[in-house]
C-alpha cells in the first residue's frame, strides 16, 4: 500500500469519524459485542496461548491494594500462566499528567515491582518496565499525535472530566494528549490484547484507531500494517469496594493494601460501614456495605458469596468483620511475606527493572525501525 499524503483525511471527517468510533466503544451493543469476543479470545488462549501479547500497567501512585488484587492483577497472573507472552508497565512518564510534581517515584516504582513479583508475576516470563527507560516507546508519540486530532482528545471521558475537574488550575498537553501515550504503550510491542475494565474500553479504541490511521496515512513495509489493531479482553473481575463502601483508594483511606500488616488490616476492617440489620445477607444492590465485606470474605476465601452469609446469619456485623479480616489476611500473609523480603532487597528489584527495561527497549527499538521505514525516515 503506498503512503497517504497528510491532506488524504479530510480534517472534519477525521474528527467526526473518531467521534463515532470512540463513542460506539461505550454503547449497550459494541459493549456485548466486546463481551462475546473476549470469550471468543478466553477459548483461543486455552486452545494456544502463543498467538497473543498482553500489554498492562499501572501508575505508580501508590501500594496496590485489594482492589487492584482481585479487579486485575490475579487476571495477570492467570494469563501469564496460562502462556501467554505479558508486558507490565510501570507507566513513570503517566504520573507526570498530574500537577504536583513526581512525588517520591523512585520509591514507589520500586514498591509496585515488588507488590507485582510478590503476587506471582514472574519476571522470567513477563517483562515488567518502565516509560522512562524506553526512549523508543516515547518516541511514537510524535507520529501517533499527527494522526489524532485535539477534538478527539478533549472528547476522550478521562480527559474531559478531567477538563472539568480542574477548575482554575490549567490542564497539561501531556494529560490532553495521555490516551495517545497509552496508545503508543499498546503499540510499540504490537500488543494484541489489552486486559480492560468496561470504563478503559474508550483509551482502547484510540489506540485502535491511531493503529488504523498510522497504516492509511503511512503506510506499510511489506503487507501487513506495522500494528496490530488491538483487542479488548473484558474483565468480568468483580469490583471489591472500600471499607466505606466507596470506590477502593488509597486517598480515600478504605483501602486494605498488599503490603499492610495484619493487625492495620483487622484495624481497618473493624471501622468498615455496614447498616443495622443484624442479619447477613448478601444483597449487592439493597445492602452494598454488607455485601462487599461478603464478597471481599468470600473472593479471598474462595468461596460463594451466598454460602458466607448464610453461615454468618445472625452474627451481625461483627461476626462479618471478623470473617473478613480472617479470610483476607489468610489470603494475604504468603503474599505479604514474599513483599517484606523482596522490599527488603532494593538490589533485587532493581535487577529485575533493569532487565526488563532492556527487554522492552530491544522490542521498542525493532518497532521504531518498522516505522522509520513506513514513513520513509531511513537516512
Ligand atoms: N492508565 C493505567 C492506570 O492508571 C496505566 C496504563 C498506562 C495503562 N498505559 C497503559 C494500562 C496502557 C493499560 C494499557 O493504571
Amino acid at each position: 500500500m503506498p503512503a497517504q499524503p497528510l491532506t488524504s483525511e479530510p480534517r472534519q471527517t477525521a474528527a467526526d469519524q473518531a467521534g463515532n468510533d470512540l463513542a460506539e466503544a461505550t454503547t449497550d451493543a459494541s459493549l456485548e459485542r466486546t463481551r462475546r469476543r473476549s470469550e471468543e479470545i478466553e477459548a483461543q488462549i486455552a486452545a494456544d496461548p502463543t498467538g497473543f501479547r498482553v500489554l498492562t500497567g499501572d501508575r505508580p501512585t501508590g501500594n496496590l491494594h485489594l482492589g487492584h488484587y482481585f479487579g486485575s492483577l490475579l487476571n495477570r497472573v492467570r494469563l501469564q500462566d496460562a502462556g501467554v507472552e505479558t508486558m507490565v508497565l510501570v507507566a513513570d512518564y503517566q504520573v507526570i499528567t498530574d500537577r504536583d510534581g513526581v512525588g517520591p517515584i523512585r520509591e514507589r516504582v520500586l514498591s509496585l515491582v515488588a507488590d507485582y513479583l510478590a503476587v506471582g508475576i514472574d519476571p522470567d516470563r513477563s517483562t515488567i518496565f518502565t516509560h522512562s527507560a524506553v526512549p523508543a516507546l516515547n518516541q511514537l508519540m510524535l507520529p501517533f499525535l499527527s494522526v489524532v486530532t485535539d477534538a478527539e482528545l478533549r472528547r476522550n471521558p478521562t480527559v474531559k472530566s478531567e477538563m472539568e475537574a480542574t477548575g482554575d488550575r490549567p490542564m497539561s498537553g501531556l494529560m490532553l494528549t495521555y490516551p495517545v501515550h497509552q496508545a503508543a504503550d499498546i503499540l510499540f510491542c504490537k500488543a494484541n490484547l489489552v486486559p480492560v475494565g468496561k470504563d478503559q474500553l474508550p483509551h482502547l479504541e484510540q489506540a485502535r484507531v491511531v493503529a488504523r490511521r498510522f497504516d492509511e496515512r503511512y503506510g506499510r513495509v511489506g503487507d501487513a500494517p506495522v500494528f496490530p489493531r488491538p483487542e479488548a479482553l473484558l474483565s468480568e473481575a468483580a469490583s471489591v469496594l472500600g471499607t466505606d463502601g466507596q470506590k477502593m483508594s488509597k486517598s480515600r483511606g478504605n483501602a486494605i493494601e498488599l503490603g499492610m500488616d495484619a493487625d492495620t488490616t483487622a484495624r481497618l476492617l473493624k471501622r468498615a460501614v455496614t447498616d443495622a440489620d443484624r442479619h447477613i445477607t448478601y444483597d449487592p444492590v439493597g445492602r452494598p456495605e454488607v455485601s462487599n465485606l461478603v464478597q471481599l470474605t468470600a473472593l479471598a476465601g474462595g468461596r460463594d458469596p451466598h454460602d458466607v452469609a448464610r453461615e454468618i446469619g445472625d452474627g451481625g456485623g461483627a461476626a462479618l468483620k471478623r470473617a473478613a479480616t480472617e479470610a483476607v489476611n489468610e489470603m494475604l500473609a504468603p503474599v505479604r511475606a514474599r513483599r517484606a523480603e523482596l522490599v527488603a532487597d532494593e538490589g533485587h528489584l532493581l535487577a529485575v527493572l533493569r532487565a526488563g527495561n532492556e527487554r522492552a527497549r530491544a522490542v521498542a527499538d525493532a518497532t521504531l525501525d518498522e516505522v522509520r521505514a513506513a514513513m520513509q525516515m531511513v537516512y
